[in-house]
């Protein structure tokens, strides 16, 4: 059987924002450079027995790499998802949204009625025809979407067995970001899942299931013996004093961090702001573009609008895309700079790679379930392009940077935030910060430390049926 991949022409990270255009499929040429590990190998093995694996493992030990090397040469047809746009780009290229395949739009308060979910045509063809359904960074997904997925999945393919029979790859690291629940939602979660600080593993469609855990432990992305037990510790919620002093040794003082490194920080207006201020330094006069809305384009998760409704660029300017390219020569979360602003068009340069490209206002569609079907209540056209010289913590998880200015500003506040924000980098040295880490910033949830100590070494975990789902 050829290998697949469901691809889809998706264009942010909100949720029940989908492409105009259907569906297409991308015959993947997914490039893997490393051979797979006796670790990965074991996950590998479990997958062509046709048995769901959770892989797990800290930040940098190639499970996102994993997933490429499983989409380049597993037999069987993919889909492969992530919970954020940024994440379904670092899962490689045809990579798209959860929100995105499943048709799912957003809803207020969560997903808790799940079988009475409408399922779109299009959707149920996908599912009907995958073997294997992968998903990358699973600690950011809730678990109510997660009992969604399944519940679809099921009913889509007319099997009531977990999933509708298709097999799973969850991927993932509990230790980094956990799902977004807003305060006012988590009465909520606390009376569905049994806690307002739910995570995937509570699902209720995984009680009483049994997944095989394969648990990486190589790290590849940082190589230095220091740097490796500090990110160890700050992972794990511990934090000394050594560690404290070690971090702060990075403080940029009266130093300015090298050019092109990219700013993190917890808040996105703190990330809004720094990308202000770098336009605002370079030479030359702004030009706007001003986006148009038709009919209610609501916003999801509280994420912004994909581009910004007045994108202000000037010439040189660092940018990212907002959006998948159909042609696979950009995704979202692509780096580049600014060329030539023309009145409806934008000249600009891929930074790896260095292909110059001219782009042209993009739209993008709200839905909303209508009867057997999605009713689409308005459109949002603007160049897919943002400033891309502060990026939130939120939005960089999975990704590899080069050099990184953390900017703590109040406080890293989420479970696993400085963990995420600090292991994004190779190096200690390619590692600055603003101000100084306090203790307090390293803030790991009791639950999830309670999960790990539940998982002890590889095989086989079977997810406790709880009083509550009896
Ligand atoms: N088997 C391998 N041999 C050598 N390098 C590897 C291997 N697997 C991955 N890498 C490299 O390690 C880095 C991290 O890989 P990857 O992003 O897949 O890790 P991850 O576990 O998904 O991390 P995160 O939890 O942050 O998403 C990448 O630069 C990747 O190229
Ligand atoms: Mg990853």
């Amino acid at each position: 059987m050829a290998t697949r991949f469901f691809g889809g022409a998706f264009f942010s990270c909100q949720s029940g924002i989908l492409p105009s255009k259907t569906i297409y499929k991308i015959r993947g040429k997914v490039d893997v450079d490393h051979a797979i590990t006796e670790e990965q190998s074991r996950a590998y093995g479990e997958l062509l027995m046709g048995h769901s694996v959770m892989l797990l493992g800290p930040a940098g030990t190639g499970k996102s790499e994993f997933i490429r090397h499983v989409r380049k040469t597993m037999p069987g047809r993919m889909a492969v998802l992530a919970p954020t746009g940024m994440a379904a780009m670092n899962a490689g290229l045809g990579a798209v949204t959860i929100h995105s395949l499943f048709s799912i739009p957003p809803v207020n308060g969560g997903y808790f009625d799940v079988e009475s979910f409408t399922i779109r045509r299009r959707t149920a063809k996908i599912l009907k025809g995958i073997d294997y359904l992968v998903v990358d960074e699973i600690s950011m997904v809730r678990p109510d979407l997660f009992d969604l997925m399944e519940s679809m999945a099921r009913r889509a393919r007319g099997k009531e067995v977990f999933f509708g029979g298709i097999c799973l790859l969850l991927v993932g690291d509990f230790h980094q970001l956990p799902p977004v629940i807003r305060s006012e939602e988590r009465d909520l979660f606390a009376a569905h899942y049994g806690s307002g600080n739910a995570y995937l593993f509570d699902a209720k469609c995984l009680r009483g299931r049994c997944l095989s855990v394969v648990q990486l432990s190589k790290i590849f992305r940082q190589s230095s013996e220091k740097f490796l037990a500090i990110l160890g510790c700050v992972g794990g919620g511990r934090i000394t004093e050594e560690i404290l002093r070690e971090l702060n040794g990075r403080v940029l003082g009266g130093a300015t961090a090298p050019k092109g490194a990219l700013t993190v920080t917890p808040y996105r207006e703190s990330a809004e702001q720094k990308n202000h201020r770098e336009l605002e330094a370079l030479p030359g006069v702004a030009r706007e573009y001003v986006g148009e809305k038709t009919g209610t384009f609501q916003s999801a998760n509280g994420d912004d609008l994909p581009s910004p409704e007045v994108l202000s660029l000037k010439e040189g300017a660092s940018v990212i895309f907002t959006c998948n390219a159909s042609n696979g020569e950009w995704v979202n979360g692509t780096g580049a700079t600014v060329l030539r602003l023309g009145q409806r068009r934008i000249d600009v340069a891929i930074r790896r790679g260095g292909s110059a490209i001219s782009i042209s206002p993009h739209e993008w569609s709200h839905i909303i379930p209508d009867g057997d079907g999605y009713e689409i209540t308005g459109t949002y056209r603007q160049i897919p392009l943002r400033l891309g010289y502060a990026l939130t913590v939120h939005k960089i998880q999975g990704k590899t940077c080069d050099a990184i200015v953390l900017q703590r500003d109040r406080s890293f506040f989420a479970h696993g935030q400085l963990y995420v924000a600090l292991s994004r980098a190779t190096s200690l040295d390619a590692v600055y910060l603003t101000d100084p880490i306090r203790a307090s910033d390293v803030k790991i949830d009791r639950r999830v430390i309670e999960f790990y100590e539940n998982l002890s070494a590889d095989g086989p975990i079977l997810f406790p049926v709880l009083p509550r789902d009896e």
